[in-house]
């Protein structure tokens, strides 16, 4: 008997021109390299100029993505953008990605999980495949956070960037041994105070400035994503000395180090970009998963697993076989 399973094909990614430093913030902030390096491990960001947004950012990790896989944009029946920052209130910025690949019909849509959105894309799009409501889908996380940063409040302003990852997801009938295998997803809406936006159409009709109680967001950042990372491998029916990495939410590197001790993993098998990448909020996993393929990290036939933790809150782990 064969299962159907959606599986990783390729994966790509993109991020701004110009590369902003600490000591870059420490000229505009009252911050310096130093605070920055011990507090999150962020040594740089990636900011978006005028020309570069959200979709621009999606559109050009689709196309690495897409080569990546040996498909082109006529192959994909499903798009699913996973951002908090989308060029539009609306229409989707899924849509404006389908539209510059040229793609005449497909099914498009964002996906608001802030920076565990593309945990829950992944989820969405994987569920339509195995229910063969899709074959080929792009999984996109992309952000311009600079836009939605208060850049006069240096609690915040130094710890996030902007980028774009993506991955081509795609039906495959086997065994069942490759693929997504399981994902696990939360939220927990009592907690929607301790990091959020304070704007938004319906309120202020504005977009709003980033606000966030870091210390509080931290402690439940990693006893959250140590459940979670265990639920999705149980239900995956892996031991945790199976993994071969894990593809963490890049949100500050003593939360990756914290995470990986509680759960018994090494910290040489946890994929860290924070120091490059800043957060990315959705854009991040799939940022880091395209960094840890590209320089030959992780492998064809490696066991990873993805997580990531955010506003909301919301939650997720996914364990995939490569
Ligand atoms: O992506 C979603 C998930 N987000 C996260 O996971 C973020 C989780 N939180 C964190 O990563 C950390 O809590 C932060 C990096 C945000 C902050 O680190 P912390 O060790 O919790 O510091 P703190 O907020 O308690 O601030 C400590 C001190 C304060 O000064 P006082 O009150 O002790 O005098 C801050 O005013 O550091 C000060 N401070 C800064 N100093 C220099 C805060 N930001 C800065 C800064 N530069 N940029």
């Amino acid at each position: 008997m064969t299962i159907r399973r959606a599986v990783v094909t390729g994966t790509g990614s993109a991020l701004p021109r110009t590369r902003v430093s600490n000591a870059d913030l420490a000229a505009r902030v009252d911050t310096s390299d130093e605070w920055i390096v011990e507090r999150t491990g962020i040594r740089f960001r990636h900011i978006a100029e005028a020309d570069e947004t959200t979709s621009t950012l999606a559109t050009a990790a689709a196309r690495t993505a897409l080569a990546a896989a040996g498909r082109v944009p006529a192959d994909i029946d499903l798009i699913v953008l996973a951002t908090a920052t989308p060029d539009q209130t609306f229409p989707a910025s899924a849509t404006l990605v389908q539209a510059a690949l040229g793609i005449d019909d497909c099914v498009a849509f964002d996906v608001a999980a802030v920076c565990s959105g593309f945990l829950y894309a992944l989820q969405v799009a994987d569920s339509m495949i195995r229910a063969s409501a899709a074959t080929r889908a792009l999984v996109i996380g992309s952000e311009t956070f600079s836009r939605i940063l208060d850049w006069e409040d240096r609690a915040t302003c130094v710890l996030f960037g902007d980028g774009a990852g993506a991955i081509v997801l795609e039906a495959d009938e086997g065994d069942g041994t490759r693929g997504v295998l399981a994902t696990r997803l939360h939220a927990d809406g009592r907690h929607n105070q301790l990091l959020y936006v304070d704007g938004g159409p319906s309120t202020t009709g504005t977009v709003g400035k980033l606000r966030m109680k870091g210390r509080e967001v931290f402690r439940h950042a990693v006893t959250n994503l140590a459940a979670v990372m265990s639920e999705a491998l149980d239900a995956a029916g892996m031991a945790a000395d199976r993994v071969d990495w894990v593809v963490p939410h890049q949100a500050n590197a003593r939360i990756l180090d914290a995470t990986a001790r509680k759960l018994g993993l090494a910290p040489e098998k946890v994929v860290v970009t924070v120091d490059q990448h800043a957060n990315t909020s959705a854009a991040s996993v799939p940022l880091a998963l395209d960094a840890a393929i590209r320089d030959g990290r992780i492998r064809p036939g490696h066991l990873i697993v993805l997580e990531a933790m955010g506003g909301g809150f919301t939650w997720g782990a996914s364990v995939v076989q490569l």
